[in-house]
């Protein structure tokens, strides 16, 4: 049997995944010690192994193949936009990809006006504003902290994520409108699905069977 390799986003994703995985009996003792400096984990008896990464790189090496499955928010799909499987909502994770800025801005969207929109998802950003709205926009890619754009005048409006909606409030911005729901997935390589059908379906079935008794 080979090994089935699981790519994880770095982060709150990845350790709620591994409680999942727990609960069906798929655990990783190696990745519970706080200390290590290991980059790969393995699970001999089950011929598992896994690894941590950027979230970005999540796509990338389940693509390639380099990991047989990933679990990744759905912002990083859309952004990524790369060939793989989405298999599964796990329900966590949840929040929204949102227009925002000062209310102010309100008007700015409704005329068809040359706005610049900046954020961390060029490529939703874009794709929104183009195809959804059919408004063109300079769109000012940022890497963290988008909120402050609007604020120091670099745009007038922001595409980011809101979870609870305190950032946005803290920061006298507000929601202007919502672009799409997101929440953790379960991505799969697509020779892996087919090569690897009976174990991926084994554990996707396992899964669902949590998912819908805790929901
Ligand atoms: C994310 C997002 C918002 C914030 C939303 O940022 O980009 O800034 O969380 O959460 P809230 O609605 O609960 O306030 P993150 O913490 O990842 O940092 P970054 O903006 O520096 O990337």
């Amino acid at each position: 049997m080979r090994y089935l390799t699981f790519a994880l986003a770095k982060g709150r994703l990845a350790k709620k995944t591994l409680g999942l995985l727990e609960q069906i009996g798929i655990t990783c003792e190696e990745m519970k010690d706080p200390n290590t400096r290991k980059l790969i984990f393995v699970n001999e008896e089950l011929k598992l192994k896994f690894f941590l990464s950027k979230a970005t790189d999540v796509p990338t090496y389940v693509e390639y193949g380099a990991a047989d499955i990933g679990v990744v928010g759905k912002d990083t799909l859309l952004e990524e936009g790369r060939n793989l499987y989405e298999v599964m909502d796990l329900g966590f994770g949840k929040c929204r990809m949102c227009v925002c800025g000062p209310a102010s801005a309100k008007e700015l969207l409704k005329h068809n006006e040359i706005i610049r929109v900046a954020s961390k998802y060029p490529v939703i950003a874009k794709d929104y504003f183009n195809n959804t709205k059919n408004q063109t926009v300079e769109i000012i890619k940022l890497n963290g902290s988008v909120e402050l754009a609007p604020i120091v005048g670099l745009s007038e409006v922001i595409v980011d994520i809101v979870e609870t909606g305190s950032t946005l409030r803290e920061n006298g911005l507000e929601v202007l409108e919502e672009i799409c729901p997101l929440s953790a997935r379960m991505v799969v390589n697509q020779v892996s699905l087919k090569m690897e059908n009976q174990r991926i379906r084994k554990l996707l079935a396992d899964l669902n069977e949590l998912i819908s008794k805790e929901a």
